[in-house]
Formats: structure tokens, sequence, C-alpha cells
């Protein structure tokens, strides 16, 4: 079974993620592909970050600046697929949200494992402006993101009082998100078993002092 880590992006008191993440999480709890761990960033207070090669230590099992960061990376590492909330700020990602997914520094925790997102916003975008940016985002730290999305515009009505998007096509994307999160996970997991190719940065510097080599 994958194990996926559920991040809620909004860090706000009366904040609408409290309308939706308890939706995606059910949801994703009734999905038989995988054992469910719900990331609140507003529970873990991530400091602004602020590491560098002094704060690392061992590269191999780094320490960073304080023992939240050092618990955030290895959470991270520990999950096998990343499923995003996120409401769109300034037609972008939640400064908190960012703040976290940079936190996952050095230590390749995203790599190579799938990403997807719901987003959601009170206007009619909901939150596709957040998700294209974090999709970028993703490709940087290494992970897949998936073509699966789920936006929900006019976050403050798509609800029923039974705690369900109002709107089926809601419903549906989320079903088709976790089955593509799924598949990914699984053919993922095996990729990684098989062996991982280091990553690029480690790759380069062999090359250039090889290229370097030559030129002398
Ligand atoms: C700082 C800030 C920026 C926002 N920018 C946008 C925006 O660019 N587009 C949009 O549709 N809604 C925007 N909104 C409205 C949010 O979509 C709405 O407040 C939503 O409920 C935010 O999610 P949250 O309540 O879980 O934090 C913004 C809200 C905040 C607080």
């Amino acid at each position: 079974m994958s194990k996926l880590k559920i991040i809620v992006g909004s860090t706000r008191p009366t904040r609408m993620a409290d309308r939706v993440a308890p939706w995606v999480t059910a949801a994703a709890r009734a999905h038989s592909g995988f054992e469910v761990e719900v990331l609140d960033l507003m529970e873990w207070d991530l400091p602004l970050f602020a590491e560098h090669f002094g704060t690392l230590g061992d590269p191999a099992d780094p320490t960073y600046s304080q023992p939240l960061v050092k618990r955030w990376n290895r959470t991270i590492a520990d999950g096998d697929a990343f499923l995003i909330i996120t409401p769109e700020y300034n037609h972008s990602v939640p400064a908190a949200l960012k703040n976290a997914i940079d936190t996952v520094w050095a230590s390749n925790a995203f790599r190579n494992k799938p990403v997807a997102f719901v987003g959601y916003s009170a206007g009619i975008g909901g939150g596709i402006r957040s998700i294209e940016h974090l999709v970028q985002i993703a490709v940087e730290a290494e992970a897949v993101p998936l073509r699966s999305a789920v936006i929900v515009p006019f976050v403050n009505d798509a609800f029923g009082d039974d705690g369900l998007p109002t709107n089926p096509i809601t419903t549906a994307g989320l079903s088709l998100l976790l089955e593509d999160l799924a598949w990914w996970s699984t053919a993922l997991e095996r990729a990684r078993a098989a062996g991982e190719l280091p990553p690029a940065r480690a790759r380069l510097r062999p090359l250039l002092a090889a290229a370097a080599g030559k030129a002398s």
C-alpha cells in the first residue's frame, strides 16, 4: 500500500481548507491503495526557511537548524505519494506552503514521487493558478506532478450540509485523481526499488571535471 501524505496548504483561522480537507481525506482513506497521513501546515509551524550548508551537518543524515525541520524532511521522505490541498493567494501558492516545500532541502525527499493537487478559491479560478505554479515548483523538487487535478471554484458555496461537494464533476475529479495517484505511486515505487539515478546535480560534477581534464 502506498504511503500518501496529504498536505494542507492554508494556515489561517477560519480557513475554507477545513471544508475541503475533510472531504479529500475521507475519499483518500476510502481508497484501497493508500495509507493516509494528513500533514496540516497549521499544526507544523515550520520556521521561515533559513537553512544553509552550515546547518546541514552530515548530508547523508542532515541535522538542519531545528529538530522540526529535520522531522519535516523525514516525514516527507517517508511518503510515496503526495496530495497537496491549496488555496489561491494573489494568483499563486500560499507562502506557508511554498515555505514547507522549500524546507525539504538537500534531502531529495520529493524526488521521483508523484504529486497531485486539489485547488480552491473564493472566485471562479478555483485555485488553478496556484496549481500551475505548484506544478513548476514540483518539477524543480524532482517530484512527478500529475495532470489530474481538482479545482473548486466559489468554494464558499461548493459544499452541502453533508460536507460533500454539490457539483458532481468535483467528486468525479477527485476519484480520477486518486486513481491516477495510486497508479503512479505504484509505478514509481517499483522504479525507485529497481534503482535511482543520483540527482543531476551530483552527476554534473564528474562530467565537468572530465571536460576540464580534456581541456587542460
Ligand atoms: C492573501 C489572500 C489572497 C487571495 N488571493 C486570491 C486570488 O488571487 N484569487 C482568488 O480567487 N481568491 C483569492 N483569495 C480568496 C481565497 O480564495 C479565499 O479566501 C479562500 O477561502 C482561501 O482559502 P483558505 O480560506 O483556506 O485560506 C485570497 C485570499 C487571501 C487571504
